[in-house]
């Protein structure tokens, strides 16, 4: 029976979660497939913190590891920050590995340089889950793209941003109470910065322009507002007015050919896509010339939306190499 060998490097919330779909879809897939999928390794920094029973001994905090492992096909890469995180995808490229990762900071600026690299190899980048984790917003931007264009784009990328929103309108609380509830409920980190800033909705909606028009606006012409200072009372006005607070990601194709982009906050009417967008949602609406406005809803992030997506990404790989559609 072929063997099919993987890597994931990070073991925090997404690592763990590949792990669990890995494993429970594994019988199913020797059964459909005839393929016994093993994950071969996992990079940690700590490898003496056991975060799965029975994963002990598949922990490295040595890349060289990873790269050596005989037979390897895939890595799944879940760690944080841009580096090492590109280094390591791109030596597993060079090295002939499909690379499937999560994470958004390093796929903004790098994404365009490790697709060119992985054509040159051979091999496929799956990055669905860098951009609005469980909503299917790159493979349908991909499906859309062979026949329409794309000719604006609208998100809410943040769901702890939306979280805070929401409830600043539905409960009338301040921005600082609602951001309190969304930590104490695990949706906003200990340093919210990223999120209430806008840079993480800012990298995100990076990722989209880049497929969508093949480049990226000049970073530092892009202005990022985050929504730490709207104010309860600014809210209630705007919900008297039959108006909601969203905050907004978007990025258009202007006529001339220039390629603008903004984040920060938005007034919204019942008429606008992202209206009825709520709680730790994420949303993205495609301006197409063919189909119109098309609008994607879902949970933005989490353990199983994300991994579920990056498995997904995987599936699409095994399908290419068999000529048919594989479920995992
Ligand atoms: N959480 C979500 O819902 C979500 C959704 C979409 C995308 N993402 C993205 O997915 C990635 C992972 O997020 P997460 O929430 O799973 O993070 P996390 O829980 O903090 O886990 C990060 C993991 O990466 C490992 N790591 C960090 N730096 C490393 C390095 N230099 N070398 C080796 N291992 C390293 C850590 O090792 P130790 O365990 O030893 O510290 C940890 O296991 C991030 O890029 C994030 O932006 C997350």
């Amino acid at each position: 029976m072929a063997t099919i060998k993987a890597a994931i490097l990070g073991f925090g919330t997404v690592g763990q979660g590949i792990y669990h779909i890995l494993n429970e879809k594994r019988e199913e897939l020797k059964n459909k497939l005839g393929l016994e999928l093993e994950v071969a390794k996992i990079l940690v920094t700590d490898t003496s913190r056991e975060r799965v029973p029975g994963t002990q001994h598949l922990m490295t905090d040595n890349m060289a590891e990873i790269l050596e492992e005989d037979g390897l096909q895939v890595v799944f890469e879940a760690i944080v920050n841009e580096e090492p995180a590109y280094t390591y995808l791109k030596q597993a490229i060079e090295n002939k590995c499909h690379v499937i990762t999560a994470n958004k900071v390093m796929f903004a600026k790098h994404g365009l340089k490790l697709q060119a690299l992985a054509k040159e190899y051979g091999v496929f980048v799956g990055y669905e889950a860098t951009t609005a984790g469980g909503v299917p917003v790159i493979k349908t931007m991909k499906n859309i793209l062979l026949v329409n264009d794309v000719s604006r784009i609208q998100g809410i990328l943040n769901g702890t941003s939306n979280y805070i929103l929401t409830k600043m309108r539905a409960e009338g609380w301040a921005f600082e109470d609602a951001l309190k509830e969304a930590q104490r409920l695990g949706y906003a980190e200990a340093d919210p910065y990223n999120d209430v800033s806008g840079q993480d909705a800012f990298k995100k909606i990076m990722i989209l322009s880049a497929l969508a028009f093949g480049e990226q606006p000049d970073w530092d012409d892009v202005e990022v507002i985050g929504i730490d200072r709207i104010s309860a009372e600014q809210v209630k006005l705007a919900t008297e007015k039959g108006m909601r607070y969203r905050h907004v990601a978007e990025v258009e194709k202007r006529e001339d050919g220039t390629i603008f982009a903004k984040v920060g906050p938005m007034l919204v009417d019942a008429e606008h896509p992202l209206y009825p967008v709520d709680d730790v949602n994420n949303a993205v609406a495609l301006e197409t010339n063919y189909i119109g406005t098309l609008s994607l809803v879902g949970p933005g992030a989490g353990m199983y939306p994300t991994a579920s997506v990056m498995v997904e990404d995987y599936a699409e790989i095994i399908g290419k190499r068999a000529g048919f559609v594989v479920r995992i």
